[in-house]
């Protein structure tokens, strides 16, 4: 994995952004099993509530195009600080990664690595009836 590439990814998918309302930027962008990399942005509605982050929309994105094996987000934000995944996201990334880098990237292009299951070390995977799950 061309990890550079995929910070940079990060950082230029936040030109995608929609968010004249929350005036945030978000770019995430994964970096999939095949080597290529999807990326995507915050995508915000006027009725605020159907706002949605760039990260699901990068597994949307990635989903739809046949990527479901990957090793890494990075997700990019104009914060001075790190901006971490919400809740609601890492749910969504933790129904097809057991595990996965997450790379948060600054405004400047500082990084600092996590993985899924230190944000979210107890998710919901199935319904008590299937048997399945962790
Ligand atoms: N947002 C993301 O895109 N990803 C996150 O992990 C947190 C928040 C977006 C949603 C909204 O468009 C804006 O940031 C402010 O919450």
């Amino acid at each position: 994995m061309d990890e550079q590439a995929l910070i940079s990814a990060a950082l230029s998918a936040r030109a995608g952004a929609h968010a004249p309302y929350s005036g945030f930027r978000v770019g995430a962008a994964l970096a999939c099993a095949d080597g290529s990399l999807v990326r995507a942005a915050n995508l915000e509605n006027a009725s605020l509530g159907l706002s949605v982050c760039a990260e699901r929309n990068a597994v949307a994105a990635a989903v739809f195009g046949g990527q479901r094996d990957w090793r890494a987000i990075a997700i990019a934000t104009d914060a001075p600080g790190f901006t971490p995944p919400c809740g609601a996201c890492l749910q969504v990334l933790r129904e097809f990664a057991a595990e996965l880098t997450v790379l948060l990237v600054d405004r400047d292009g500082a990084v600092e690595r996590h993985q899924l299951s230190d944000f979210l070390p107890l998710p919901f995977l199935d319904y008590p009836r299937s048997g399945q799950g962790r």
